[in-house]
This record gives structure tokens, C-alpha cells and sequence, in this order.
């Protein structure tokens, strides 16, 4: 018996005719003697219907005693459900199989955990499931993740090779260049003591790919990461990265809109409208207080600096003296905060070292709290004005630095529209998704520990041209051709114009960044040397594929649209990896371990 259909493809159509189908036992129900099963495989499923008046009775009494997720193929004939059975939910529901011939290719042993009704498949604990991902992999929800994915892939291609671009494939043997995340190393045989790193992304490959006249790159690579795991983090992910030559920013947006509207398009039938907003980093940290904001709602933080400039309230006005600002946001309808709630968000505000949180609640037209005593008439009417105060709002202050006034309601943004959400105070959207590129991020940042200035993005990044004169002299005002394409408060990628000349790079190496002429040399030497025969102004951008796909999927967490995750930890529960090896081979690595093994 060879299967003629898979589970989700026979109709009303095909009734009378005599087919094959394979899969696995989703469900199984003995009514008086008639045993239905459900048999699922990849793409849906199909009742199958073994009746002692139709089929050999021996052949009933092995389908009542299969297990779920046993393998089986069968072959019957296919018929109209009778009235009032069909399953309006499923594709297939309209008909049933009258099984003739079964063969059970596997029989399954009782699961660790159940997979035929959704609700409680979610439930299960998740280290279980990562333990038995192959059962997990089965569940519809996971399957379909995997399937938009693979469609994804396709059209990337397709997208990219109907741009120019050549797909080429850059090492995942690399070397260790410590500037961005931390790294995994690999020992090397052949050369003792010395190591390779897995790269963090291909980066340096496809900026020397420029120099070589590939002009339009692409590639789904493969990055690996040693960082603290989160949910939209893992230690080995997957880049669309792209890279052109001979482009300025705006090239770089017009090709990824075009893309994102494609993938839009193809997965979920959406026309995404382009172009993006394009948003400074200043005015993007001013009005939402991170630099991947969620603005799908609004909620957005008003500057008062100028309103309390020689205020009573001494914690504004003495913020303002020493340099900094006054903040404040609305969140609408969130008086009924609770008082749990007000000391998380006062934690958040001092975990930026800030003394308190001030707030004021409208309740009862009166408003409550220990703050507006200070205030004067025309301090009063600028808050009514700016923050366009109702019945039932509460209103939240940050005095403090503008970056940590900024950061400290970008935080407080977010916990309050999840609570008022959580409250049906806050509409969003199901399908709804806001684009925006965030632009003139500043290119540097200080280090106030190592007293020194590191790069926001990589050190490959341009300064925008009007700014390098200032480079060395005023680092801080000097602005990065960098960006981020941000959506529903998710960074879906980022990237640059990069340096492509020698020169310049260098200058930010050793005199900005203030690395040795000799680290400089034996990290990147030959990036250096490859600027100086021949290389084409050039940029481009990597986007998160797996966050791509969970955006697309709705799914919480990136581990749903990747086939088999790392936990927070950073193991495969189903291997069991990482793991100890053999003291052969590490002697074979000239590795020499301290720390006593994992108990086996
Ligand atoms: P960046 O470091 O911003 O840039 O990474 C680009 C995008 O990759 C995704 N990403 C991750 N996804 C899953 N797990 C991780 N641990 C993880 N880390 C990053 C994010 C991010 O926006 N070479 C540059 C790009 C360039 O300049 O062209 C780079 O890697 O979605
Ligand atoms: P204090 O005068 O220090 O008791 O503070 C008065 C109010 O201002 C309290 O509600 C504090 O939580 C709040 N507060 C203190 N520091 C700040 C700050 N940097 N930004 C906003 N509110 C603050």
C-alpha cells in the first residue's frame, strides 16, 4: 500500500473513490463498536471510520487498541459523511474513510504528553516538550510555524534573486574578534592553542565580498551568539543578511520595504503599506523612550522641562539645574492602578537611580497626589495642556538625565499598556503591524567603567559624512549612517553605510576606539588591507529571520518558529547538549579541563 493522498486532501469530489493515506493516530473513538481515528500527517487530517459491518473484524479489533501517534497507512473507500457528522472545523470534514486494509508501521508507546487537543498540548511544561521536540514538532500550531518559515526561505530567494543578489555562502569557522557579543570558540587540531569562533554574523566576509565586485549579497546565515538567553535570543540564530555596493541609506530602506511587503504578501495575505516612517533616534527615545518602539499605541511621553524650570518642587527643578529634564506620561484610564503595581514601576525608576517615581491620579475630578501642593497655577495648566489630563488618568514623572528620563518611561510605557490591556483599556489591533525606521542613531557610546567609547552598532558602521570632522573631537555629536527597522516594539534588524576607506577606519580603531596599532592589526589587518585595493562605497543590513517568523506566526517566543531550540540556558534538552567528551579528544585539542565534569 502506497499513500494516493495526504490528510488534508480529499473532498467531497473524490467520494467513491479508493485511496491510500498514511500518517499518524491523532484521536480515537469507539462509538458502540465503530471505531473512528483521526489520521493526521503534516498537512490536516481525515477521519477514518472502521465499522464490523463494513470491515474485517479482525482489522477493527487492532484500530480499538492503538495507541495515539502510532504510525499507520490504510487504504478504504471514500464516502459523504452522513447528515449532521460533519466537522465544519477541519478541510476534510465533509468526508470519512471506510477502511478496508491497515498496516501499522509503528506502534507508539504511551507519550510523555498528549498533542491531540490544543489547549492542553500549550499547557504542557516546556522543558518536556523541548525533551520530546519531535512530538512537539507534530502539534498543527508548531508544524505551521515550520511551514511559514520554509515558504519564507522560498521567497526570500526569489525576492533576492529577482533583485541581483547572489546567494554565497561565508565561513562558520572564523576568528575570535571580541567587540560585540561574546563568542564560541573552537579548538583547533592541527594548530595547538589556537582557535577558531563561530561568527557572531558574517559581517567581515560580506564587506570583503564588496571589495571582490560581488556588489549584491545575500544570505540566510547562520550567527551564533553566546549571550544571556531571552526570548526573542538564541545562541544560534538565523540572518537574512544583506550587503550592496555603491548604495546610500535610502537604497537600503527601498530594498527591505519591497522584501518586507513580499513576505507580508506571501505569508499572510497583507498589503503592509511603504514607505516607513523614518524617525531620528532622539526624537524616537523622546516620544517612547526606547529605540524599538511599540506604536501600535499611543501613550507618548511629553517633555516639561521648560514648564519647571524654576518650579517649588525642588526634585524638578533642582533635575533641570544639574543638567537634565522633566518627563511625563499619560497612561489613560490607569488611576485604578494598584499599589503592587505602583512600586513595580517605582522599582523601575530606581533601578535607573532614581529616588522615586511622582505620579498623579484623576480620580473624582480631584487630583491625588503628594506632589501638586508644589505646583503653581500656570505648572498646573502646562499639564493639563501637554498631557491632556481626564477623569481616571495617571500621570508619571521622571526627573532625571534625558537618557535615563527617557529609558525609565520607555519602560513604564510598556508595563502600563500591557496592564491596561490586560484591563480592556488599551485597544490593539490583532494584524496590525507598524513599520519604522529608526535613523541618525549617535555612533558612539561611553563605556563609563573602561572610560572609553565603544560603538553603538560595530566599528564598521559610517559616521555621516557632515559629522567626521568631529570624530575625534567631540565623539559624542558625531552620528552613525546606522539603522534599525523596528515593528510592534520588536528590532527586526539593523544595519550601515560602512567605512570603505582605509584611512578613516583606522582612525576609528586606534584614535576612537582606542585600540593598539598592533590589535588593530592582528584583528582586522586584513579588512584594512582589502579597503586599500579597490573597495566600493558600500552598505547593508541584517534582518532577524526568526523573529521575521514569529512576528508573521504571532508567536510569544522565538523557540516556537525554530525546529529544535536552546533553553535559556543555552542546552538542547533533546540531545542533551552541551556535553563532556572524551579525555582522547581533548587531549587530540591540547585542552587541558579544570573544572570537574558534569556528573553523568
Ligand atoms: P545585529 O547584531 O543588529 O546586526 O543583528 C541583526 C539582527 O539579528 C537578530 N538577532 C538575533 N536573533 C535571534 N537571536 C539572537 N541572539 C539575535 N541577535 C541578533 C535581530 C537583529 O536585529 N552584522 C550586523 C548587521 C549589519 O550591519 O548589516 C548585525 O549582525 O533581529
Ligand atoms: P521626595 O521629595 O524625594 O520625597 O520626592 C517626592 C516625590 O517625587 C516622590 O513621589 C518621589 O517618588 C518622586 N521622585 C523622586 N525623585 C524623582 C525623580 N527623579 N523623578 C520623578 N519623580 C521623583
Amino acid at each position: 500500500m502506497k499513500r494516493t493522498h495526504h490528510c488534508n486532501e480529499l473532498r467531497l469530489g473524490q467520494a467513491g473513490e479508493e485511496v491510500s493515506l498514511s500518517g499518524w493516530v491523532h484521536s480515537c473513538r469507539d462509538l458502540g463498536g465503530v471505531i473512528f481515528i483521526d489520521v493526521r500527517d503534516r498537512e490536516g487530517r481525515t477521519q477514518l471510520v472502521f465499522d464490523p459491518q463494513e470491515t474485517d473484524a479482525n482489522l477493527v479489533g487492532i484500530a480499538s487498541k492503538l495507541h495515539s501517534e502510532s504510525v499507520i497507512t490504510v487504504s478504504g473507500k471514500v464516502r459523504q459523511r452522513p447528515d449532521e457528522t460533519e466537522n465544519t472545523r477541519i478541510a476534510t470534514g465533509q468526508i470519512e474513510v471506510v477502511v478496508d486494509a491497515l498496516v501499522v508501521d509503528n506502534r507508539a508507546e504511551v507519550l510523555p504528553f498528549q498533542i491531540d487537543d490544543p489547549e492542553t498540548a500549550a499547557k504542557v511544561n516546556e522543558e518536556l516538550r523541548l525533551q520530546y521536540r519531535y512530538v512537539d514538532l507534530r502539534r498543527p500550531e508548531i508544524m505551521r510555524n515550520m511551514q511559514l518559515r520554509s515558504k519564507v526561505a522560498t521567497a526570500t530567494r526569489v525576492f533576492m534573486e529577482e533583485e541581483g543578489f547572489l546567494e554565497v555562502e561565508t565561513p562558520t569557522l572564523f576568528k575570535s574578534t571580541p567587540e560585540g557579543a561574546r563568542e564560541f570558540l573552537v579548538p583547533s587540531r592541527v594548530s595547538p592553542g589556537e582557535f577558531y569562533a563561530l561568527p557572531q554574523s558574517p559581517q567581515q566576509f560580506k564587506q570583503i565580498l564588496m571589495c571582490s565586485g560581488v556588489d549584491k549579497y545575500f544570505q540566510l546565515a547562520r550567527c551564533y551568539r553566546d549571550e544571556d538567553l531571552r526570548a526573542d535570543r538564541q545562541p544560534e540564530f538565523t540572518q537574512v543578511d544583506i550587503e550592496m555596493s555603491f548604495v546610500e541609506r535610502e537604497d537600503i530602506y527601498g530594498l527591505i520595504e519591497g522584501y518586507l511587503k513580499r513576505v507580508w504578501k506571501v505569508a499572510l495575505d497583507i498589503d503592509i503599506p511603504t514607505p516607513f516612517p523614518r524617525v531620528p533616534y532622539h526624537e524616537v527615545m523622546d516620544r517612547w523612550g526606547i529605540d524599538k518602539p511599540d506604536t501600535r499605541f499611543e501613550m507618548e511621553i511629553v517633555d516639561l522641562t521648560e514648564n519647571f524650570v524654576s518650579s517649588e518642587f525642588k526634585v524638578f527643578s533642582g533635575a533641570i539645574a544639574s543638567g537634565g529634564v522633566v518627563k511625563a506620561l499619560n497612561a489613560k484610564g490607569y488611576a485604578c492602578v494598584t499599589q503592587g503595581q505602583m512600586e513595580a514601576m517605582t522599582e523601575t525608576a530606581k533601578s535607573f537611580g532614581a529616588k522615586g517615581l511622582a505620579f498623579i491620579k484623576v480620580e473624582n475630578g480631584e487630583w491625588k497626589s503628594p506632589i501638586v501642593k508644589f505646583f503653581s497655577d500656570a505648572e498646573k495648566a502646562a499639564l493639563e495642556d501637554k498631557l491632556g489630563i481626564e477623569e481616571g488618568d495617571l500621570i508619571l514623572f521622571a526627573a532625571d538625565e534625558w537618557l535615563n528620563a527617557c529609558e525609565i518611561l520607555g519602560k513604564i510605557r510598556l508595563y502600563a499598556a500591557g496592564k491596561l490591556k490586560d484591563l480592556g483599556k488599551l485597544e490593539m489591533a490583532e494584524g496590525q503591524f507598524n513599520f519604522l525606521w529608526v535613523v541618525d542613531f549617535p555612533l558612539l557610546a561611553f563605556d563609563k567603567e573602561m572610560n572609553r567609547w565603544y560603538s553603538s552598532h560595530h566599528p564598521f558602521t559610517s559616521p555621516v559624512v557632515d559629522d567626521i570632522p568631529n570624530l575625534t573631537s567631540d565623539p559624542k555629536s558625531v552620528r552613525g549612517q546606522h539603522y534599525d527597522i523596528v515593528v510592534n516594539g520588536v528590532e527586526l534588524g539593523g544595519g550601515s553605510i560602512r567605512i570603505h576607506q582605509p584611512d578613516l577606519q583606522k582612525t576609528v580603531f586606534e584614535e576612537v576606539l582606542q585600540l593598539s596599532s598592533e590589535v588593530t592589526q592582528a584583528r582586522f589587518g586584513y579588512m584594512l588591507e582589502a579597503f586599500k585595493y579597490g573597495c566600493p562605497p558600500h552598505g547593508g543590513i541584517a534582518l532577524g529571520f526568526d523573529r521575521l517568523i514569529a512576528l508573521l506566526c504571532g508567536a510569544e517566543s522565538i523557540r516556537d518558529v525554530v525546529a529544535f531550540p536552546k533553553t535559556a540556558k543555552g542546552s538542547c534538552l533533546m540531545t542533551d547538549s552541551p556535553a563532556g567528551v572524551e579525555p582522547r579528544q581533548l587531549k587530540d585539542l591540547h585542552i587541558d579541563v579544570k573544572v570537574a565534569k558534569k556528573a553523568e
